[in-house]
């Protein structure tokens, strides 16, 4: 989200003072943001927070009197790239809902064209309150997003909806509007991620490197273009982006089964997963214990899932390769031999490139024998990449 420009609403719930976290995920990600607070909301957090947090004016008044500003609400609306209401009242939602536009917050909601988000918080009665739920649905089929409420302890004490979302999904929301659009819509993807693993006893296991970057940036990718996402994942510790269906699994014949079984009634597969090639022969159900010799360990041929679900008319495969010498060659020989519309090779030795860094230097080999060398970029980049020749395939039909 770099450098684009997000307009956060804070209004009066107790959730106000998660808003501060709000604003500074949003910075981490490289928007820039600014922030209005309606009367309530200066009741729970001062906006001197939200003023040294932006590093900038926060907007409190609709008409200030130490100044004449004549059309900040106008301006402020045509800043805007999204407008984030974080957190958003019964009050607010039904001001919005009704036209009412009687302090800055809903007045600049009501100038700009840009993309309104709101993200509720309030006590259980109240979210549950059928005007409120009204107002909700209107705005809904206006267009408004919203990012819904969590079950969960609320500052009353009490427990129920009406909780706050999570940062994660309020970030999703916002990304969904930024940097959204239907490219991929009506199309079902298939990704892989992450490393298997191979049980040896109760207490050991073979795994490799791999932490799943690669593959959450391509399901996040492909979900912000509308895609239907399934993301079929090794043991990792990342979270998915809202929307995205996630199966979990272990092991290299459980990432071959899910995968056969999901490749059905999906068009692209997406296979950035680092399955292990071999697993341990025997899985013993007791700990194993140390001798005083030498241990040699048996490992038998997992299945290789390209081969077995790749080749079929009419879908699109992409495969890497992780190569340390003779990368394009040994590549190339992959995508014939799995049948690959695409081949994306990287070498963990580069520097920025492989496991668990958030960037990657990837040259692509398509069916045609074509290369591409790509530069070293943010793997979130990578995956737009991956993405735009995926939707050229499509497009070819
Ligand atoms: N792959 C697979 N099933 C396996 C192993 C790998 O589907 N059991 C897929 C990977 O997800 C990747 C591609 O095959 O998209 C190439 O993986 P890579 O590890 O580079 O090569 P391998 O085919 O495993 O061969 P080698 O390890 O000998 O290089």
């Amino acid at each position: 989200m770099q450098d684009r420009r997000v307009l956060l609403g804070v209004a009066g719930s107790i959730a106000a003072y998660k808003a501060c976290e709000v604003l500074r995920m949003l910075q981490r990600e490289g928007a820039e943001v600014r922030v209005v607070m309606t009367k309530a909301a200066q009741k729970f957090v001062a906006p001197l927070s939200f003023e040294t947090l932006s590093g900038d004016e926060v907007i409190t008044e609709l008409f200030p009197s130490h100044r004449v500003v004549k059309t900040r609400h106008v301006s402020m609306a045509e800043w805007a790239e999204c407008i984030l209401v974080c957190p958003a009242t019964a009050n607010v939602v039904g001001k919005v809902a009704s036209g009412v536009a009687d302090d800055f917050l809903t007045t600049v909601i009501m100038a700009s064209r840009a993309p309104v988000v709101f993200v509720p918080a309030m006590d259980y009665q109240m979210v549950q309150n059928p005007v409120y739920l009204f107002n909700c649905e209107k705005l809904r089929q206006w267009g408004y997003g919203f990012v819904d409420s969590e079950e969960g302890v609320l500052a009353s004490g009490a427990r129920g909806p009406g909780r706050l979302a999570d940062y994660d999904r309020i970030l999703d929301g916002v990304k969904s509007v930024l940097l959204g659009s239907d490219r991929l819509r009506g199309v079902r993807v298939l990704v892989t991620a992450g490393p298997t693993r191979e049980s040896l006893d109760p207490v050991r296991y073979l795994t490799n490197r791999s932490s799943g970057k690669m593959g959450f940036a391509l399901a996040e990718e492909a979900a912000l273009r509308g895609a239907e996402v399934t993301l079929v994942s090794g043991p990792t510790t990342l979270r998915s982006f809202e929307g995205v269906r996630v199966r979990k699994v272990q092991t290299a014949e459980e990432m071959a089964a899910t995968v056969e079984e999901a490749w059905k009634d999906h068009q692209v597969l997406l296979m950035a997963a680092a399955v292990a090639d071999y697993r341990p022969a025997e899985r013993h159900p007791q700990k194993i214990k140390k001798g005083d010799s030498e241990w040699l360990l048996p490992l038998e041929r997992t299945e290789d899932v390209l081969t077995k679900v790749g080749k079929q008319k009419g879908k699109i495969v992409v495969g890497f390769a992780v190569e340390t010498e003779e990368g394009e060659k040994r590549a190339a020989q992959k995508l014939k031999e799995k049948g690959l519309a695409l081949i994306c090779l990287n070498n963990p030795l580069e520097a920025g490139a492989g496991f668990d860094v958030d960037t990657n230097v990837v040259t692509f080999i398509d069916k045609k024998g074509k290369t591409e060398s790509l530069p070293l970029m943010p793997k979130w980049k990578v995956a737009q990449k991956i993405l735009d020749r995926v939707e050229a395939f499509l497009n070819r039909g």
